[in-house]
This record gives C-alpha cells, sequence and structure tokens, in this order.
C-alpha cells in the first residue's frame, strides 16, 4: 500500500491522542487531556489518567473519525503506542486497539513513543523529501529527555544519552512548585524568564564534570547524559537562603537562571552528540519544545556546529495520535508485519 489510511492511538500519559494520515498526509490529531484534573496535586496521578483515558477514548476517536470523514472499515492499519509511559494509561489505549483491530479485522502494530515524536517529521511539510540521513532528535518532555539517533525508524534507533532522574519538563514544574507559581509550571517560568536576568545566580549543570564527560576517544559514563534533580535542589537552597536573609524573593531572575542552566546543559550535549555520531540534521520535539530559550539556545547551537535543526508544529510536539499513525504509517510502508494482538505494554520500552 502505498498510501496506507492508518489510525493512531496514544494513551501513555494524560493525553487520549487519536491521530489519522493517509501516508504523510495528515488527516486529523484529535486530543483529549486530563491536565485539568492533575493539577490539583501537582502532578499526573497515574489512577486519574487511566480512567481518564477510559472515558474519553470512544468520544475522541468518535471525533477524530467525523474530522477525518473516514469509517473504520476504511482503515488499512491501526497502531497504538505500547511503551514507554505509564502502565495503566498504555493499558486503556492497547486494549481499545486491540478490541478495534479484532471487530474489523484490522491490522495492528505496536509503536514506542519516543520514536513516534521522530516519526511525527514526515507530516505537515515539515520533511517534504521523507526523513532526512544522519537524523537526531531531541526530545524534551514532562515524562522523557533523551537525545537519538535515527538510521531508520522501523529498525535502527540508538539512545544516545537521556536524564537519569528528572525529566527536564519535570524539572520545570517542580521548581515552579518551588517558586509558588502553579502547575505546569514550564510556561510560567518560560514567560517569567523574559523579565529576568540568566545570568543572577550560577545553577549547577548535572553530569558536566570531566569524570562524567569523560573524552570524544575515552567517554565517560554519562557523556550525553543529563541530570537535573541537584538544579532543583539548587534552587530549593536558593529560596531559602533569600527568606532566612528576609529579601524579597528575585522570582525572575530565579526563573532566568534555572532556565538558563537548564537550557544550557540540554543543548550542550545534544550537540556534542550530534557532532559526535555525524548527526547533521536535528528534529526538536516534546512538550518543552514549546520554550522560548530552548529554541533559541538549540538554533544557535545547531548552527554554529552546521546542523540543520527542524521543530515540528507545537500541536505535533506534545503527546499526541498523530505521531503514532505516522510512525504506523511509515512501518506499513516499508511492508513490515503486523504485530497481532499477543503483545503487551511496557512502561519502560526502550527504543
Ligand atoms: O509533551 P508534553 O505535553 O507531555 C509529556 O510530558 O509527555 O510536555 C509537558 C511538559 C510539562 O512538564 C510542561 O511544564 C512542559 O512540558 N512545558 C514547558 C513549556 N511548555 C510546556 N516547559 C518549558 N517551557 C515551556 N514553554
Ligand atoms: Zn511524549
Amino acid at each position: 500500500i502505498t498510501q496506507p489510511l492508518v489510525l493512531g492511538i496514544e494513551s501513555s500519559c494524560d493525553e487520549t491522542g487519536v491521530g489519522i494520515v493517509r501516508g504523510t498526509e495528515l488527516l486529523t490529531n484529535t486530543v483529549s487531556s486530563s491536565m485539568d484534573e492533575h493539577v490539583r496535586f501537582g502532578g499526573v496521578i497515574p489512577e486519574i489518567a487511566s480512567r481518564a483515558h477510559l472515558e474519553a477514548f470512544v468520544p475522541t476517536l468518535q471525533a477524530a473519525l467525523d474530522d477525518a470523514g473516514v469509517t473504520l472499515a476504511d482503515l488499512d492499519a491501526i497502531a497504538v503506542t505500547a511503551g514507554p509511559g505509564l502502565s495503566g494509561a498504555l493499558m486503556v489505549g492497547v486494549s481499545a486497539a486491540k478490541a478495534l483491530a479484532v471487530a474489523t479485522g484490522t491490522p495492528l502494530y505496536a509503536i514506542n513513543h519516543l520514536v513516534a515524536h521522530v516519526g511525527v517529521g514526515i507530516l505537515g511539510g515539515t520533511f517534504p523529501d521523507g526523513l532526512p540521513s544522519n537524523l537526531g532528535a531531541l526530545l524534551v518532555s514532562g515524562g522523557h529527555t533523551e537525545i537519538l539517533r535515527v538510521g531508520d525508524l522501523a529498525h535502527d534507533v540508538e539512545l544516545l544519552g537521556s536524564t537519569i532522574d528528572d525529566a527536564a519538563g519535570e524539572a520545570y514544574d517542580k521548581t515552579a512548585r518551588i517558586l509558588g507559581l502553579g502547575y505546569p509550571g514550564g510556561p510560567a517560568i518560560d514567560r517569567l524568564a523574559r523579565d529576568g536576568d540568566p545570568t543572577a545566580i550560577r545553577f549547577p549543570r548535572g553530569l558536566s564534570q570531566p569524570k562524567y564527560m569523560g573524552t570524544a576517544e575515552a567517554p565517560g559514563p554519562h557523556r550525553y547524559d543529563w541530570s537535573f534533580s541537584g538544579l532543583k535542589t539548587a534552587v530549593a537552597r536558593s529560596v531559602e537562603q533569600y527568606e532566612t536573609a528576609g529579601l524579597e524573593l528575585p522570582v525572575a531572575d530565579i526563573a532566568a537562571s534555572f532556565q538558563e542552566a537548564v537550557v544550557d546543559i540540554i543543548t550542550s550535549k545534544a550537540v556534542l552528540a550530534c557532532r559526535e555520531h555525524g548527526i547533521t540534521n536535528l528534529l526538536l520535539g516534546g512538550g518543552v519544545a514549546a520554550n522560548r530559550r530552548l529554541r533559541e539556545l538549540t538554533a544557535e547551537r545547531c548552527a554554529a556546529a552546521g546542523i540543520t535543526l527542524t521543530v515540528p508544529a507545537p500541536a505535533l510536539c506534545t503527546d499526541n495520535g498523530a505521531m503514532v499513525a505516522a510512525l504506523g504509517a511509515q512501518i506499513v510502508m516499508r511492508g513490515a508485519q503486523p504485530s497481532g494482538i499477543a503483545f503487551g505494554t511496557d512502561p519502560s520500552l526502550p527504543v
């Protein structure tokens, strides 16, 4: 099939996403989020997310089919996120996908969520001539932070580095909570930082010491990895010091300095990994890709290193079903066998 009609289902975190593509053409990207229900807890509560997926799935599916003007009988394939993500949340999407596949006799494909963040690049004219070679992906969200080398989406994706503790978005959210900015805190810090001095406080850049970095010839144990938990602690300590001294908290300066530390270490390590692996095209994805300073510094450092940077539209960067459908379509176009219905979910599925 040259232009397969593929339905993609995403339920790994708080977004219930159903996307439909025809080959590289996006027909619908319908998303329902349970974020409002998690706000008062200051983080995504897995049990609440799972129940919300159950309630949202059928209406979201129906809305997607209506929006795309297709029926279940028209589909060539169904693709569903099997991991990584929240266990109970993944099970809702996978169970729904299996039920649809069995009822309609449609081939079903199990999809890796991280690879789908890259596969989305074929949609919306992002890469009009298909995914380029020498491709890398920098994925930065509330649930993950990774740098990937992408030889082929179906069988050659390599994890070069990742966070060893908090995801970058999680660090934003935790820091925002310390600063009393509400949840999710990424957008609030992004906004506030514009009025602050990013050099006011020098916050730590995790895993940047020589013992972790090593050299290009003899890489250390965490050359391309990140750690953000120490940064969050440093912000908390700084806030304490101002309070103990009875000084007014310079919230904008702290936000800007925190953001500079996160963005500096993310971009410097990502570009280093690209240079040392011959990556000349970088795709930036995940919810934190909306961050103004991250986009700015990534663009600046990529340009200096001769790397072409691509950032998909915001609705395709955050978790969604279209990315799952897009990767599914590419796998179908390569003639791969369907996954059957015996596969399970895997909360820590590797790439
Ligand atoms: O990809 P996403 O919608 O969901 C997952 O976590 O998978 O990402 C949400 C995360 C949250 O942690 C949120 O605080 C962060 O992305 N975020 C931002 C910005 N917009 C969203 N972080 C920094 N700056 C932003 N402008
Ligand atoms: Zn994601």
